[in-house]
C-alpha cells in the first residue's frame, strides 16, 4: 500500500498581467503551501478505480469519473508510459472544493507522485513537472510547494528560499466559486501593477513585513459574485484585522497571524454560522509520499 498527500496553497499575491491568445491569463503570483492535506491511499488492482471519502461541511460533491484530477493524472501516466496494470485508489478529502486552495491540483500532484511509485515508473520531480503542467495551471507548484513565484498561466515555478513562517485562519462560506467564472467577471482595467515583485523585494530586504504587501487582482470580481465575502471582509476591517486576503479565485479568505493561540481565538470569534474555518500554518514543501 502506498500513501501520498497533496497540500493546499494560498496565494499571497495574485497579479493578472494580461489576456493570452490561448484564452488563459498571464499572471504572477506568490504561492504558499499550507498544512491542510488531502490523502491518497493506493493499492494494487488490475483495473483503475477511485473511491471518494468526503467530509460533510468540507466537500459536497466531486466527480469520481475521468473528470476527477486523480484519475486524469492516472490516465496520463498510463498512456504516456504504457502502463497496463491498474490501482485501487481512495481519496480522503480534507481540502474544500471551489475554495481557491488548489484542492484539485493538490490531488493531481499527489496522484502523480503516488502512482509513479506504485507502478515503479522511476520518474524524478523534474520528470513529473511537464506532466503536472498538462493537468492544470497550479499542479506544478503543488509538486514543488513551499513558497514560490509562479508565472505564465501559473505553471512556471520559481522557488523562494526565505521561509515565511506564519499561522493562518481560513474562512470559507458554504458557496464556492468557479475559477473560470471569476476570471470572466474580472475587469481588465484592474490589471497591470505587479505586487508580486514588490512582495518579493520586501521579503529580500528583510526590513518590512511582506504580509503587509499582499494583493489579489481577482478579489473584487469574487466579491461581486458572492456578497457574503464582501460582508465578511467588512467585518474583518471593523475588527481591526489587518493582514487578510482572498486566496486564488476564492471563496476562501485567510487571515495571517503569528501565534497559534491567537489564530484559534480569532477562528472561534469570527467564523460566521454555516461557514467552514480552519487554523493552519505555512509549510516548506509540496506533495509527499508518506509511510503508512
Ligand atoms: O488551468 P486550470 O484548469 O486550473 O484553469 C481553470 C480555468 O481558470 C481556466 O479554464 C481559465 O478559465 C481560468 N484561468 C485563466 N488563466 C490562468 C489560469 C486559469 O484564465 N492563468
Amino acid at each position: 500500500m502506498i500513501s501520498a498527500i497533496g497540500k493546499a496553497k494560498v496565494n499571497l499575491t495574485l497579479d493578472i498581467l494580461g489576456k493570452r491568445d490561448d484564452g488563459y491569463h498571464e499572471l504572477a503570483t506568490v504561492m504558499q503551501s499550507i498544512a491542510l492535506y488531502d490523502r491518497l491511499v493506493i493499492e494494487p488492482a488490475s483495473d483503475l478505480s477511485l473511491e471518494l471519502m468526503l467530509r460533510s461541511g468540507v466537500s459536497k460533491w466531486l466527480p469520481n469519473d475521468d473528470r476527477n484530477d486523480v484519475l486524469r493524472a492516472a490516465r496520463l501516466l498510463q498512456k504516456r508510459f504504457g502502463i497496463t496494470s491498474g490501482a485501487r485508489i481512495q481519496l480522503h478529502k480534507f481540502i474544500p472544493t471551489q475554495a481557491g486552495l488548489g484542492g484539485g491540483s493538490a490531488d493531481a500532484a499527489a496522484a502523480l507522485l503516488g502512482l509513479n511509485q506504485h507502478w515503479q515508473i522511476g520518474l524524478s520531480q523534474a520528470d513529473l513537472l511537464p506532466l503536472a503542467m498538462e493537468l492544470g495551471s497550479d499542479t506544478p507548484f503543488m509538486l514543488v510547494g513551499g513558497t514560490a513565484i509562479c508565472r505564465g498561466r501559473g505553471e512556471i515555478v520559481q522557488p523562494v528560499s526565505a521561509a515565511l513562517r506564519k499561522h493562518l485562519v481560513l474562512f470559507k462560506p458554504p458557496g464556492g466559486l468557479s475559477t473560470s467564472r471569476v476570471f470572466q467577471r474580472m475587469e481588465l482595467t484592474q490589471m497591470g501593477n505587479c505586487y508580486t515583485d514588490r512582495f518579493i523585494a520586501v521579503v529580500d530586504s528583510k526590513k518590512d513585513d511582506p504580509f503587509d504587501y499582499m494583493n489579489n487582482h481577482l478579489q473584487d470580481a469574487a466579491f461581486k459574485l458572492l456578497d457574503e465575502l464582501r460582508i465578511f471582509a467588512d467585518l474583518l476591517q471593523q475588527r481591526g484585522v489587518r493582514q487578510w486576503q482572498m486566496s486564488g479565485s476564492g471563496s476562501t479568505i485567510f487571515v495571517v497571524i503569528d501565534e497559534k493561540e491567537q489564530a484559534q481565538q480569532l477562528r472561534r470569534e469570527l467564523t460566521p454560522p454555516s461557514w467552514w474555518s480552519f487554523v493552519t500554518r505555512t509549510v516548506d514543501c509540496g506533495a509527499e509520499l508518506v509511510l503508512s
